[in-house]
């Protein structure tokens, strides 16, 4: 049965992308910009970049006597910027390390700033027809299926795996412009058949011994990124009550709930007794302790425990970033979406659970 790489070279003339402008040079300079550019980006969007970045810096010695604000405002709408400085330092360290010659082997075009295996490899490939396995985010996703590789490509272990895998498929010979051929047909087998949603595996060359098509795991593979359990945290809400009005404080503008009105909030395990005497002055009556509340943020979980206390009749609380509000009044407010949970779940009909004062 023809290996996958036979599979991909025989695909490609027909199936693949032959007139990207990036394809019909050899020049290592011109390859490198364009495998830069398409690292985080499409390529419909880097074409018009790739082509203006040429046109004004056609070499790397151009590119390396630039003023770096022009190479970024070339950039400019690409994003990522860290890859135009790291261009224009490595365009530099070409000229000065390298008597402005490309480095020709991949462990050395890996040693310039911003060029990572992968990358260096496509360049190796594409400007020294050289034999160097690519594994960017699409082929690592074609060979998670194609040899069943469970596990979260971007663990060590299974990156391992994955480099092994890939150095092994490539073709045995690579001359006569195969290696070039087959890594572009992983590049497009990526990009257009085996796609990370709504793949076309019935166009697929690979289809017939995709392990996880046999296995109809396809859209298991590759496996997500493991979620870590987010980390938990505890608070103490003070719901501070007098004559039906309940006080909110106007949060710091950082920081969760910034800016936004809502109950003082109170270290977990003190006494909301001496903490509102010491904060406030205020003498306030035993706490009643509401029901337990828990709210998820995109990077912690919360759990609130809102305290009720009474507050003595004469007490006031004396700041613009205080003010005492009917429970009505509050929900009108900008206010954090569990506080209005609390405040819904813990009065009826506009009175507080207190009441007393
Ligand atoms: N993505 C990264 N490198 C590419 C290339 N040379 N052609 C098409 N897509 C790519």
């Amino acid at each position: 049965m023809p290996s996958l790489a036979e599979h991909l070279i025989r695909w490609h003339p027909l199936n693949g992308r032959h007139d990207l402008p990036w394809q019909q040079r050899r020049d290592p300079y011109a390859i490198w910009i364009s495998e830069i550019m398409l690292q985080q980006t499409q390529v419909s969007t880097v074409i018009p970049y790739y082509q203006r970045f040429m046109q004004t810096f056609p070499a790397v010695d151009s590119l390396a006597n630039a003023p770096l604000d022009a190479v970024l405002a070339l950039w400019s709408g690409l994003g990522y910027y860290s890859r135009a400085r790291n261009l224009h330092l490595a365009a530099q360290r070409i000229m000065q390390e390298h008597q402005g010659q490309f480095p020709e082997s991949r462990e050395r075009i890996q040693q310039l700033p911003g060029i990572g295996r992968s990358t260096a490899a496509a360049i190796a490939v594409f400007a020294f027809g050289q034999r160097e396995a690519i594994l960017d985010g699409n082929v690592k996703r074609i060979l998670a299926r194609f040899f069943g590789i469970a596990g979260y490509p971007g663990q060590p272990k299974i990156q391992k795996l994955l480099w092994q895998q890939a150095e092994a498929a490539l073709p045995a010979d690579h001359r006569g412009g195969l290696i070039e051929i087959y890594t572009q047909a992983l590049m497009d087998l990526g990009s257009t058949v085996c796609t990370r949603s709504k793949p076309q595996c019935d166009l697929c060359p690979l289809q017939p011994q995709c392990i996880a098509w046999q296995q109809q795991r396809v859209a298991q593979l590759p496996a997500a990124k493991p979620r870590k359990p987010l980390p938990r945290k505890e608070t103490v809400l003070l719901l501070l009550q007098h004559q039906q009005r309940l006080l909110l404080e106007k949060r710091p503008s950082s920081g969760i709930w910034g800016g936004l009105w809502c109950p003082p909030e109170m270290t977990i395990g003190a006494d909301a007794v001496d903490y509102c005497r010491q904060q406030w002055g205020i003498a306030v009556q035993s706490p009643v302790e509401m029901p337990a509340l828990d709210h998820q943020f995109t990077h912690f979980k919360l759990r609130i425990y809102p305290q009720c206390l009474d507050v003595a009749a004469d007490s006031r609380v004396a700041s613009p970033d205080y003010i005492w509000l009917k429970p009505a009044e509050a929900l009108e407010l900008g206010i954090p979406a569990p506080i209005r949970s609390i405040l819904m779940q813990n009065f009826s009909a506009g009175k507080l659970p207190l009441g007393k004062c």
